[in-house]
């Protein structure tokens, strides 16, 4: 089997992409903040929000491992500057760290990142993005931001956005040279402690139009098998993509 690195682990879609990797055979080496409440092959306890820590982790992370997967994240009511840092900063900074310690070649390792349909207008603002992309290292991003500051209101849309942007640009780069995919998956509305955060975010008046044009929410256990199926070898020929699990939410907007 494969071993997976999954952070988030310790909630919501982490803990179930965990739990389907591992029942499907692979070890899974969970990270998070919080200690994790389901049986993992190994946690590794770190503040993704923190450059440093996520070295500390990597430190204690496998030589060698074949997928990585992004899934821990926080929502828009959190403080912009952790919304930066985790949800982008330090995901793009795992990223690198991991590509080292991936399979290259023809059966390359795998990166899935949990965006958002919240994500999906990022071409309206592709250079900001584009640009945000180029800086080469978490302190380059941070300098970046102070430069150009994110409004509280939309910070979860924006680093949504430039993670799709970000993913999108250096898959190209990392599949051609090392045989590396990343892909996104985007979640519409998923039943998990993080849920009430959208209503304060989004206002009660788009949470309930949305709620008019989708059957309900997904369980975590309905976007966990599409984050495995982009770790696993059957999806080689897929990267740089960002797919959604909306239940159709997104194409009600048309
Ligand atoms: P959750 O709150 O249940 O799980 C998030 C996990 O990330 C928690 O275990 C938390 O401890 C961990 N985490 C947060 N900050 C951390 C940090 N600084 N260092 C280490 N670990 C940290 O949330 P959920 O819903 O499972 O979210 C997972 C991902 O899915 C997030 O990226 C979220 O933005 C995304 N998403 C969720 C949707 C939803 O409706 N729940 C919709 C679309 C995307």
């Amino acid at each position: 089997g494969k071993t997976i690195v999954v952070t988030g682990v310790s909630s919501g879609i982490g803990a179930e992409t965990a739990r389907f990797l591992r029942h499907h055979g692979a070890s899974v080496i969970g990270v998070d903040r919080q200690d994790a409440s389901i049986s993992l092959d190994g946690f590794v306890k770190a503040d993704l929000s923190e450059q440093a820590a996520i070295d500390a982790a990597f430190a204690q992370l496998p030589e060698q491992f074949d997928a990585l997967c992004n899934i821990a994240g926080v929502p828009g009511t959190a403080p912009v500057d952790l919304v930066a840092r985790v949800n982008y900063l330090g995901l793009r900074h795992l990223c690198q760290r991991a590509l080292e310690r991936l399979p290259h070649g023809d059966q390359g390792g795998a990166i899935v990142n949990i965006s958002s349909i919240l994500g999906a207008e990022w071409p309206a603002r592709l250079d900001l993005h584009k640009a945000l992309a180029e800086t080469p290292s978490f302190e380059a991003g941070l300098a970046f931001l102070a430069r150009h500051p994110v409004p509280q209101e939309t910070c979860y849309q924006y680093f949504k956005e430039a993670l799709i942007v970000w993913t999108i640009a250096q898959s190209q780069k990392w599949f051609l040279a090392h045989g590396v995919r990343m892909n996104c998956v985007a979640p519409g509305p998923v039943f998990t402690p993080i849920l009430g955060d959208f209503v304060q975010m989004l206002g009660q008046e788009r949470v309930q139009k949305d709620a008019h044009r989708m059957k309900r929410p997904a369980l975590a256990d309905e976007v966990a098998p599409v984050v495995a199926f982009l770790c696993a070898d059957e999806s080689r020929w897929v990267s740089g993509i960002n797919l959604p699990v909306d239940g159709g939410l997104a194409s009600t907007y048309l």
